[in-house]
């Protein structure tokens, strides 16, 4: 008898139309992704009723490619997969109705998602020997969580962003130099032309909260800096912006979790969410880690940012716990990890 575990994953949390076939929780046998983002390029950010519209035209396609690249029937599933939050709203009830209707026609067991569990869940894909306990640092377009994963599908939150999230500021500061949208790849390739000392942008800390994150004055810092350079009638390198603003994210982020796995004694430090597609970030932390004698892990960039093959391994380790969703399953745009 074979007891392989197959899931069918469906993630339209944001700009992504994405499913997967996910084999045991870490083998991906497909990974299909649609991106809007030349569409919502045209506007210059992610317009949501825009968004759930497209995602309602390619979803089949996109299902029925996922099936048909891991050679996989509906019959040879043992349940569907949804991100159910956090993300847009309209966006994500076209990822669950799909998922519903195909958990309902099949009779197989429907299983929701959280997109931030998914995020960190890339990394069993990329790491078949990672096991929790460790730290992860998960970076996003929403979301800046600094996670305890004690075990799979449990998590202590330790530090957060108050404002911004860092992908968020990257998006922000992009458009604020002319680069466009999204911004975090640009600001990647553009600031490798640039000095990361041009300008000294603040490395933000909140009071009495040593794990927490603030990119709001760095992101006002950044667009004084242009306003003050284009009154005075001066020109900036935009690559030395970057450049700049980038340290600063990146220096904030390597501090606070080497200094969160130092604290509660974890020997591996995992990175996740789109902004860990970033070199500089990605560079930062493995050299922290290597002088520190730490585990470091993080997904390849096509793993980072949003795909269904992530939302696929994190539901393996709900099947396992029996943690199944009824077909009344709704989205939830700003569901909580914890
Ligand atoms: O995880 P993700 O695909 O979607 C959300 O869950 O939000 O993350 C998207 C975010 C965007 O803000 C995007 O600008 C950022 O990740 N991002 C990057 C890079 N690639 C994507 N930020 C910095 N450097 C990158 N190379
Ligand atoms: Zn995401």
């Amino acid at each position: 008898m074979n007891n392989d575990v197959l899931i069918l994953a469906i993630e339209t949390s944001c700009d992504e139309t994405a499913s997967a076939v996910v084999k045991n929780g870490r083998e991906v046998l497909s990974n299909v992704i649609h991106t809007q983002i030349d569409i919502h390029e045209l506007y210059g950010g992610v317009v949501p009723e825009i968004a759930s519209r497209e995602h309602i035209r390619r979803i089949d396609q996109v299902v029925a490619k996922a099936l048909k690249d891991a050679g996989a029937s509906l019959s040879d599933l043992s349940a569907i997969a949804v991100t159910c939050g956090p993300g847009l709203v309209g966006a994500l009830l076209v990822g669950v109705s799909e998922a519903k209707a195909m958990a309902f026609a099949s009779s197989l067991p429907l299983i929701s998602v959280n997109h931030i569990e998914g995020h960190i869940s890339a990394n069993f894909i990329a790491f078949p020997e990672l096991e929790p306990p460790f730290i992860c640092l998960i970076v996003s377009g929403g979301h800046t969580h600094l996670v305890v994963v004690k075990d799979y599908c449990e998590y202590e939150l330790i530090g957060r962003t108050r404002d911004d999230a860092a992908g968020e500021a990257f998006d922000k500061v992009a458009r604020s130099i002319g680069l466009g949208y999204p911004g975090g790849p640009k600001i990647d390739a553009c600031a490798k032309e640039g000095d990361p000392h041009a300008f000294e942008f603040p490395i933000a800390k909140v009071n009495g909260s040593p794990y927490d994150f603030s990119f709001s004055g760095l992101k006002s810092a950044v667009l004084n800096t242009l306003h003050n350079a284009s009154q005075r009638g001066e020109t900036i390198r935009p690559a030395d912006l970057a450049a700049s603003f980038q340290h600063s994210v990146v220096t904030v982020l390597t501090e606070h979790a080497l200094a969160a796995a130092e604290e509660y004694g974890y020997d591996k430090l995992v990175l996740a969410g789109g902004v860990a597609a970033n070199s500089c970030l990605r560079e930062s932390f493995a050299t922290a880690c290597k002088k520190r004698k730490l585990g470091f892990y993080c997904p390849p960039p096509s793993l980072c940012t949003d795909n269904g093959a992530m939302i696929g391994a994190a539901a393996y380790y709900r099947f396992l716990k029996g943690e199944f969703a009824e077909l009344s399953l709704n989205a939830i745009p700003n569901l909580k990890l914890i």
